[in-house]
């Protein structure tokens, strides 16, 4: 697969792992990654690592991504399918928003109806893709939540003059996008896709670490434990099957030193524990060092990174 080398994400996204794009590579799979092999990443959010994969294996041979937010997924195809129409949509909202800079009480008006707007969902595809990438890019701390109608229910945010139209950005993602397959779905629903060379890279709503600091609505449904133990039947599947993965998640024994849930649901697999900046907090003191964890079923690219 052949694309432009500059294309990343186009979102601000809970859990983007931009910041752990060097522990991920140190991760993979040797001897997959070698010839032709099929990417895919079940909860693909804003997609950092997707793009990180298409812009450093060329050899790659296919990619799939799935998410079951349907407004992102939406963005995507929209992105893939109609970036000129998007881009104009989004140069609009730009230019309306940024000429009411210094106006603090119509920029809120204008913010709130964008929100109702796109809680309609009444308007054609393209629309509702730049409304979602317009919200994402000026509410507060670039944050996906909803309530159980599906209704985004974020304020706005205090910046000053967010970009809301990367027309560069927004051109490389649409190329990017030209050879992947972009599914709605439950990451289950990706298993069909698999071949025989075949890495999936899950990155699902984490483990909260207290009750508070739960960030995993990005969508109407929980990913509550139960969830949690679904995703790890379906890795022993898909090792049993002979399928290549790497997961991540959050390191809640770094919390409660006897809180061992990954390391049971996990102890027939390789554990890491590796250190990672959250950015997707109110309080910005607690945006500080904590540990996740990346956990793989296969030996990683370089040994070294199983002694740390
Ligand atoms: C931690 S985020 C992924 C972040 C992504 N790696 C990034 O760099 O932005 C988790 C994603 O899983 C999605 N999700 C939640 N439940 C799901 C399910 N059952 N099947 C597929 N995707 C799901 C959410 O919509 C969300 O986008």
């Amino acid at each position: 697969m052949n694309i432009d080398k500059n294309a990343k994400p186009f979102l601000k996204w809970a859990g983007g792992k931009t910041q752990l794009l060097n522990n991920i590579e140190m991760a993979l799979p040797k001897d997959i990654l070698k010839g032709k092999f099929t990417y895919i990443e079940p909860f693909v959010g804003s997609g950092a690592v997707l793009f990180w994969m298409l812009n450093n294996f060329p050899n790659m041979d296919k990619a799939i991504v799935n998410d079951v937010n349907e407004d992102l997924i939406n963005t995507y195809k929209t992105i893939a399918e109609k970036p000129k129409e998007l881009i104009s949509i989004l140069q609009i909202l730009q230019n309306e928003f940024h000429g009411l800079e210094g106006q603090d009480d119509a920029k809120k008006e204008y913010y709130y109806s964008k929100r109702e707007l796109y809680n309609k969902r009444n308007k054609e595809q393209s629309v509702q893709a730049a409304l979602f990438i317009f919200l994402n890019r000026t509410c507060f701390n670039g944050l996906y939540r909803v309530n159980r109608k599906n209704e985004f229910n974020v304020p706005m945010g205090s910046y000053k003059r967010p970009t809301i139209c990367d027309k560069e950005n927004i051109l490389a993602v649409s190329q990017a996008l030209q050879n992947v397959a972009i599914l709605c779905g439950d990451y289950e629903e990706t298993l069909s896709y698999a071949d025989n060379n075949t890495l999936f890279y899950f990155d699902p709503p984490y483990k909260p670490l207290s009750e508070t600091s739960s960030f995993n609505s990005y969508a109407k449904d929980e990913f509550n434990d139960e969830e949690q133990i679904r995703l790890r039947d379906f890795c022993y599947k898909l090792d049993t099957l002979g399928h290549s993965w790497i997961l991540s998640n959050s390191d809640v024994k770094g919390k409660n030193e006897n809180d061992n849930f990954f390391d049971d649901l996990y102890a027939d697999f390789n554990i890491q524990r590796i250190n990672a900046r959250r950015n997707i907090n109110a309080n910005p003191e607690k945006r500080g060092v904590l540990k996740e964890l990346l956990i793989t079923n296969h030996v990683s690219s370089q040994e070294y990174v199983r002694a740390i």
